[in-house]
């Protein structure tokens, strides 16, 4: 259960490699967090972030989610949540592709926008459904300042993410009220393993800033968090310049 601090005793990850979202188990870990589900796909890396966080004092479990395969998601997510409460989870799993290959492989475009988009539509939906039966929670989905604007750059990651952020502000709407809250987090550029080697955008954060951002934004009860904090008004200012001069910047 949830005090008064907002932060959550028990946490389910749905990704449960991904870099941001371990930095964001460890901090919680430090606080109150006590039991922790990492769900993803089975792989050596799982158990080791799995043993790793263990060392840190968590009861912690795996258990096999493939995004890509929505008919599954019911019964691999309901194992969990009948093991007891889960007061938060944390959408973390998400492609960035190869935006030059996969606009030459159509079948690639379609994976990145099924793992990111209809997989995270199908495991919010059944997560959210299940914290709703509970009376509490929070679902916090990674979005991305991608997904704000399209950028020539990245526009297939970038729509897989406007669609995702959309349907959670949508979800955040629909539970108003539930006592589920819904959390969105829309991080710019984060150094880690998987942008190691690509061209660093400004405002670039870490795994650790978004960690501490989402700590935050469940002290607060927030709906949007933006990380770092200043990419709300500079987006909220791209957002309005004329198409021929955005084409234009080096984004
Ligand atoms: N890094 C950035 O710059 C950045 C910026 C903004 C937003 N974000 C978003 O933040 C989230 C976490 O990013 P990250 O940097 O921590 O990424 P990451 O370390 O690459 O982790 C991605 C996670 O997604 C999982 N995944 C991929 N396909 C899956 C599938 N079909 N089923 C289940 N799990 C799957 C991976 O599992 P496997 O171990 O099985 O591959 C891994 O756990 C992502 O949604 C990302 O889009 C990242």
């Amino acid at each position: 259960m949830k005090d008064a601090s907002g932060l959550p005793q028990s946490l389910l990850v749905l990704g449960g490699t991904s870099e941001i979202a371990l930095a964001t188990a460890r901090r919680l870990i430090a606080r109150r967090t006590r039991t922790v589900w990492l769900a993803g796909r089975p792989s050596p890396a799982l158990e080791e972030a799995a043993a790793h966080l263990r060392t840190l004092g968590a009861d912690v479990r795996t258990v096999a989610f493939d995004a890509l395969d929505a008919e599954s998601h019911e019964t691999a997510l309901g194992k969990v949540f009948a093991e007891g409460d889960v007061d938060m989870v944390l959408l973390a799993f998400g492609i960035l592709g190869d935006q030059a290959y996969d606009e030459r492989e159509p079948l690639n475009a379609v994976r990145v926008a099924q793992t990111n988009y209809t997989g995270a539509v199908s495991a919010g939906l059944v997560t959210a459904r299940a914290l709703q039966t509970q009376g509490h929670g929070s679902l916090v989905v990674f979005s991305s300042v991608a997904g704000e604007r399209a950028r020539r750059a990245d526009f297939i990651y970038g729509s897989s993410k406007a669609g995702l952020d959309t349907f959670a502000q949508g979800l955040g709407d629909a539970l108003h009220g539930t006592g589920v809250h819904v959390m969105v987090v829309r991080p710019g550029f984060v150094r880690s393993r998987r942008t190691a080697g690509l061209h660093q955008a400004p405002c670039a954060t870490t795994p650790e800033e978004v960690a501490t951002a989402v700590e935050l934004g469940l002290r607060r009860r927030s709906e949007t968090v933006w990380v770092p904090g200043a990419l709300r008004v500079v987006m909220s200012a791209l957002r309005h310049l004329p198409r021929a001069v955005y084409r234009r910047l080096p984004l």
